[in-house]
């Protein structure tokens, strides 16, 4: 096994990447992280506050700045890569800063892993993969070709693909994941799940998009975490591993269960126009991880976890206000 000591954690003031951070502070206090984040829209510095000090260290930095890097890599041992803008709806706004970090920003990390050899754990989502039929018995598996839809799933399969072509060609020690949708505390409110917990708290009616079956396989973020520290530990180098925890769920069946954990009716919600694109459904086969490396969920009663979640945004108003109304009005903007 693979055994760092210090590591690089990009994007680590995000939602899953503040995860991973409290999860390697939690398990291996033997771990020196280096937060490096730009602190976007997205990023929160309270999220690892209560844990910098000797284990983890924080760097403002963006992973586009090529000095920067060449500054802070010697001396890691293992970068592992979150930071990316991570919405597919902005990105069908204004899909330029997407381009620029995750496809130049992957490369300048990939760069500098190169020139320090570094083992590099890539962090990549399953819309690599496009969508899947509602009747369609298939799920994603590690063979499955790219087809990604949006703006921003295509600057995540760049990234995967400049990833490959780095350890196919200068031999970086690699590995790549890519999983399903995450839920629980600290995630954007511009996402689904944190949307509908937060505008029902403020007395605004949920919005789904279309008709609502889409589906997606829903992860807690701390399997994604457990995930992660297992293939970037034990995982073959130059291999691809697919994180999902059979999960699946349409949205009208997840606003549902929003609604009826918070005392709401179930119809208690607005339809609102679809997003252009939208993906039909995502669906992980997560085979090669369970058996080649052993590795098993722990949240697997969504419910129990969706309660625990709601529970989290209703105690912590101060961590999601600064940013509800901003973010609605962009909604509202597009007609969502
Ligand atoms: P997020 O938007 O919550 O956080 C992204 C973080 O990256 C923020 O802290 C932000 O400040 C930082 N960042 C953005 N641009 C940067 C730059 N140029 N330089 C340095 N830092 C920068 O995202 P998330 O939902 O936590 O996703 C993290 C990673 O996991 C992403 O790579 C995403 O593609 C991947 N992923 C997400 C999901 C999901 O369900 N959210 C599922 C699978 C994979
Ligand atoms: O599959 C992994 C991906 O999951 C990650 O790569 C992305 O970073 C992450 O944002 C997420 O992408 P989605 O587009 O699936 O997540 P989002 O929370 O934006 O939407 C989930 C579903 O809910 C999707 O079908 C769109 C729908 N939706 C979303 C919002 C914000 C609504 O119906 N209403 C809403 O208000």
């Amino acid at each position: 096994a693979f055994i760092p000591k210090n590591i690089i954690v990009t994007g680590g003031c995000g939602f899953i990447g503040s995860n991973f951070v409290h999860y390697v502070v939690n398990n291996h206090p033997d771990v020196h992280v280096t937060v490096l984040d730009a602190l976007t829209y997205a990023g929160n510095l309270e999220n690892i506050k209560p844990l910098l000090g000797d284990q983890v260290e924080f760097v403002h930095g963006n992973i586009c700045d090529a000095k920067l890097l060449d500054e802070l890599v010697p001396g890691h041992d293992a970068i592992v890569h979150y930071a990316a803008e991570s919405h597919n709806d902005n990105s069908i706004a204004n899909p330029e800063p997407f381009l620029k970090t995750n496809v130049e920003g992957t490369f300048r990390l990939l760069e500098a892993a190169r020139k320090y050899d570094v083992r590099f754990h890539h962090v990549s989502t399953d819309e690599v993969y496009g969508d899947l039929a509602l009747d369609d018995p298939a799920k994603f598996t590690e063979e499955t070709p790219y087809h990604p839809s949006s703006p921003y799933s295509s600057t995540k399969a760049s990234s995967d693909m400049l990833v490959r072509a780095w350890h196919r060609t200068y031999g970086l020690r690699t590995t790549i994941s890519n999983c399903s949708n995450n839920y629980g505390p600290y995630q954007h409110v511009e996402k689904f799940i944190p949307r509908q917990i937060t505008n029902i708290i403020e007395g605004i009616r949920p919005k789904l998009y279309g008709d609502g079956l889409n589906v997606r396989d829903w992860i807690h973020t701390e399997d994604h975490s457990s995930a992660v520290w297992t293939i970037l530990t034990t995982g073959c180098i130059g291999e691809t591993y697919l994180i999902g925890a059979n999960g699946e769920r349409n949205n009208l069946t997840v606003l549902k269960d929003i609604l009826r954990v918070m005392g709401q009716p179930e119809d208690a919600f607005d339809w609102v126009k679809d997003r252009p694109g939208h993906d039909r459904r995502y669906a992980i086969d997560s085979t090669k991880l369970q058996t080649e490396l052993g590795w098993r969920p722990t949240h697997t009663d969504f419910e129990s976890g969706l309660r625990q979640t709601v529970q989290w945004y209703v105690d912590n108003p101060q961590w999601w206000e600064p940013a509800k109304a901003a973010t609605e009005a962009k909604y509202k903007a597009q007609g969502q």
